[in-house]
């Protein structure tokens, strides 16, 4: 069955790497299925070593897939060969946390971007320099700029030739791996104002990873939050945001400071069961989350939770998501100002 409008279904996909002859495996990315849709964005968040960036190069053909599909537009893309892979960075390409390294030191920006157009087939030299000048002007460069090397640039300013670059060849989806957590909070704001802007007008798809909720807040419609390569809560942002239902999704949200002195002393009661909670052995049959989870009881450590469905329609794998959701008070996290829908 294909959907029309869904642009990326990835299916139980399971990533291992090798990690040493003697080893067992490293499973970076365990059974996880998320879509995306035409035009939609959908956050994909969890701390650093998660698996996020594994999932966005196992879709770039990146990663050693052990298990699992992936479907682009309808085609099954989970093994394609270099030249479907060519063709395919027309429609899907990727905006990394750095692009000073992903952009070659010693080419012109002009070059680099004008190159994206000829692997593409655009080759007249004049229709490449226009399309050159017109992307640097709509994602607020100077005019100038394809002469100049991009050490002449700042870490912003980078990031707005990266994301130039990425879509010179007018995808449909763009990975968008961290694209924002290097910059200073000011100028984060405006690349993601950005980011927003260019998907209306260019009628784009993200997958947007992050460590921090906070940024994929204001862009993203859906919400995945992923624990040691396992999704623990999927769902509308606006009721992750509002009402999560995973022990996990509450404490990333608490990362960000709360003014509520009520707010804060809940807060600190919750960390002192987690400390008391860290001393439960983490189980590759039970819960992953067991081990710092304020609210782990027996069965957690023994039986794997299975993604249900929630009151609220999220996906949450949690033994105890009931008791969670209904302790879960909306202002305690900002309620839903901002989030898409
Ligand atoms: N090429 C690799 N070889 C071995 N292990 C890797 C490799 N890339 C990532 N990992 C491991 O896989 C896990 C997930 O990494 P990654 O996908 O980069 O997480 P994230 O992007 O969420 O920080 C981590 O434990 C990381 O150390
Ligand atoms: S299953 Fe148990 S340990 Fe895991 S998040 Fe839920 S309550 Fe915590
Ligand atoms: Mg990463």
């Amino acid at each position: 069955m294909t959907d029309a409008a869904l642009l990326l279904d990835v299916r139980g996909l399971t990533v291992e790497y090798d990690v040493g002859r003697h080893i067992a495996p490293l499973r970076a990315v365990d059974g996880v299925s998320l879509t995306v849709a035409a035009r939609e964005t959908v956050g994909l968040v969890g701390e650093s070593g998660s698996g996020k960036s594994t999932i966005g190069r196992a879709i770039l053909g990146l990663a050693p897939i052990k298990e699992g599909n992936i479907s682009f537009a309808g085609v099954d893309i989970t093994h394609a060969g270099h030249r479907e892979r060519r063709r395919l960075s027309a429609d899907l390409q990727v905006i990394f946390q750095d692009p000073y390294s992903s952009l070659n030191p010693t080419r012109t920006i002009g070059q680099t971007l004008g190159e994206t157009l000829r692997v593409h087939g655009e080759t007249g030299r004049g229709e490449v320099a226009h399309r050159v000048a017109a992307m640097l002007e709509r994602v607020g460069l100077p005019a100038d700029a394809a002469g100049r090397y991009p050490a002449h640039f700042s870490g912003g300013q980078r990031q707005r030739i990266a994301i130039a670059r990425a879509l010179m060849a007018r995808p449909r989806l763009v990975i968008c791996d961290e694209p924002v957590s290097a910059l200073d909070l000011s100028v984060q704001a405006q690349v993601l104002n950005l980011l927003r802007e260019l998907q209306d007008e260019l009628q784009l798809s993200y997958l947007f990873i992050a460590h921090d909720l906070a940024v994929v807040r204001h862009l993203s419609h859906r919400i995945i939050v992923l624990y040691r390569g396992r999704v623990m809560e999927q769902g509308e942002a606006a009721v992750v945001y509002a009402r999560p239902a995973h022990p996990y999704t509450q404490i990333l949200l608490e990362a960000a400071p709360l003014p509520d002195p009520d707010a804060q002393r809940r807060r600190r009661l919750r960390r002192s069961n987690r400390r008391a909670n860290a001393a439960i052995a983490d189980a590759e049959n039970g819960c992953p989350f067991a081990p710092r989870c304020p609210f782990a009881i027996e069965i957690c450590r023994s039986v794997r939770p299975r993604l249900e469905t929630t009151s609220s329609g999220s996906l949450v794998a949690c033994h105890r998501w009931r008791e969670v959701h209904d302790q879960t008070e909306p202002t305690d996290t900002g309620a839903v100002t901002g989030s898409r829908s």
